[in-house]
């Protein structure tokens, strides 16, 4: 299943029901500038709607670090939280007058199973370049890199991701190079377009990353202490 779909999440969502693994999205924000999204009053009231219609495993959602958090009372009482994980910038946009501008990814659900190179879940993403983060239209794109990395640690190749509100589709291109299946949702048509496009090129393109090779754990060196013991620690990032 790999869909792309026009309209407002909340008449397409109950028509998957009992197929999403995994929701990964960048919602509406509660701070979002004014303007930005004329036609959503209440983003809060949004997400929570959106949320009530999806029976998904898990969810992933994307704030900015200076978004208040209690916007994610949106989120249904059935998903217990798991962890934050944060996503960082190289060049930091500005809030206000102060650099800043990282987000947060909220994780709720049952996190994937352990395996080998994935038994400690990190809470540091990658580090995003300048380049990651290329505009494209949509004044505020997510970069490849964090939602590829979301998308690794939260679903399983095979498994089906939705993003409701995939603006100009970066969660589902990263779905996609990660060899997820997907369905993204757009109500915004010059938006959904812009997704269109992308996904397009995404999939003419060969897909180097298609299978994500678990990276090897490091072997951290025994310390003079640990040192005699007999398994060294891991770390999984
Ligand atoms: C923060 S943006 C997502 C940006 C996206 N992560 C990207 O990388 O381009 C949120 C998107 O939700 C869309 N949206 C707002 N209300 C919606 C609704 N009811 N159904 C579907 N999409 C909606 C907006 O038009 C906007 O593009």
């Amino acid at each position: 299943m790999n869909i792309l779909l026009q309209g407002d999440c909340r008449e397409h969502l109950p028509n998957y029901r009992g197929q999403i693994d995994t929701i990964i999205t960048d919602p509406v924000w509660p701070n979002a500038p004014a303007g930005m999204f004329p036609d959503v009053p209440d983003p809060q009231q949004l997400l929570a709607e959106t949320l009530a219609l999806t029976d998904a495993r898990r969810l992933v959602i994307v704030l900015r670090s200076d978004s208040d958090p209690r916007f994610l009372q949106a989120v249904p009482a059935r998903y217990p939280f798991f962890r934050t994980q944060h996503l960082t910038y190289a060049m930091p946009g500005y809030i206000g007058r102060k650099l800043g501008g990282d987000e947060i990814a909220y994780c709720f659900g049952e996190p994937l199973p352990a395996a080998k190179g994935r038994m400690v879940i990190p809470g540091q993403g990658p580090i995003a370049q300048p380049d990651d983060r290329k505009a494209n239209g949509h004044p505020c794109s997510r970069p490849l890199v964090h939602m590829r990395w979301l998308v690794k640690w939260w679903s399983l190749p095979g498994e089906v991701v939705c993003d409701p509100f995939m603006g100009s589709g970066t969660t589902i291109i990263a779905a996609h190079e990660m060899n997820r299946q997907y369905i993204g949702m757009e109500i915004n048509p010059t938006y959904f377009n812009i997704a269109q496009q992308r996904l397009a090129m995404s999939h003419a393109t060969p897909q180097l990353l298609a299978e994500e090779p678990h990276e090897q754990p490091a072997l951290i060196e025994p310390t003079r202490r640990s040192r005699g013991k007999k398994s060294p620690t891991r770390t999984d990032e």
